[in-house]
């Protein structure tokens, strides 16, 4: 295994350009494909820790945009000024309340790479997806202006039409992408979700800034 990991060239690249993950270089080709985190956005990164997206978002939102990134575990300090970091569980988090604490009513755009702990027993495991997928939309449904624009990795499982349905509800346009930073072994997939509807099946959308 560690021998496949020296050899991996996602691997080899962070490191030499000081990413803090292989993981940098799916959300750079998520970007250069879907262009949607702008200059000057505020953008809200779940499951941040040790912290590879977060460099890459500081780039992309430039010194006038704002990065906060949650993470049940410490993230070691970014020698960033538009990057913040909370330590917290996103299950328990009232994250109005968090962005209130950074004078925010709501965010450009939401990340999220967090991976629940799978067991490889099929019923367990798609449990835990959508347990962790049910807090996670709440964040966004709370959280992400109209217009906003979400990404969030995913496994190939049993409910991935159940949660491309629940996003095809809120947003726009909902493509699945997995990109050549992302191991041919793994199941995993992004869901690349543009432009959040002003309703939910019929019901107002709760954020209004
Ligand atoms: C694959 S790592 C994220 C890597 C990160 N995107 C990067 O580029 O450095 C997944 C992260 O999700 C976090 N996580 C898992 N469950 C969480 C939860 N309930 N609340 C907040 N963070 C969680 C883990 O602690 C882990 O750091």
């Amino acid at each position: 295994m560690a021998r496949f990991i020296l050899k991996d060239p996602f691997y080899k690249k962070a490191k030499q350009e000081g990413f803090r993950a292989r993981s940098a270089y799916k959300l750079k080709e998520i970007e250069d494909r879907f262009h949607l985190v702008r200059k000057g956005n505020t953008v809200l990164d779940l499951g941040c820790s040790p912290g590879s997206f977060l460099q890459v978002l500081a780039g992309m939102v430039g010194e006038k945009g704002t990065v906060i990134g949650i993470d049940i575990l410490p993230t070691p300090p970014l020698p960033l000024t538009n990057v913040t970091t909370v330590e917290a569980d996103i299950r328990e988090t009232d994250v109005l309340d968090l962005l209130k604490r950074f004078s925010l009513s709501a965010v450009d755009a939401v990340t999220c790479d967090i991976a629940p702990n799978l067991s490889g027993i099929r019923d367990v495991d798609d449990a835990r997806i959508e347990e962790l997928f049910a807090s996670v939309l709440k964040v966004v449904d709370e959280a992400l202006k109209p217009g906003g624009h979400f990404i969030i990795k995913s496994f190939s499982t049993g409910v991935q039409k159940r949660i491309a349905a629940e996003l095809q509800m809120r947003f726009r346009k909902v493509s699945q992408y997995k990109p050549a930073a992302s191991r041919s072994v793994s199941s995993e997939v992004f869901f690349v979700c543009a432009g959040k509807k002003e309703t939910v099946a019929g019901r107002k959308s709760q954020v209004t800034g």
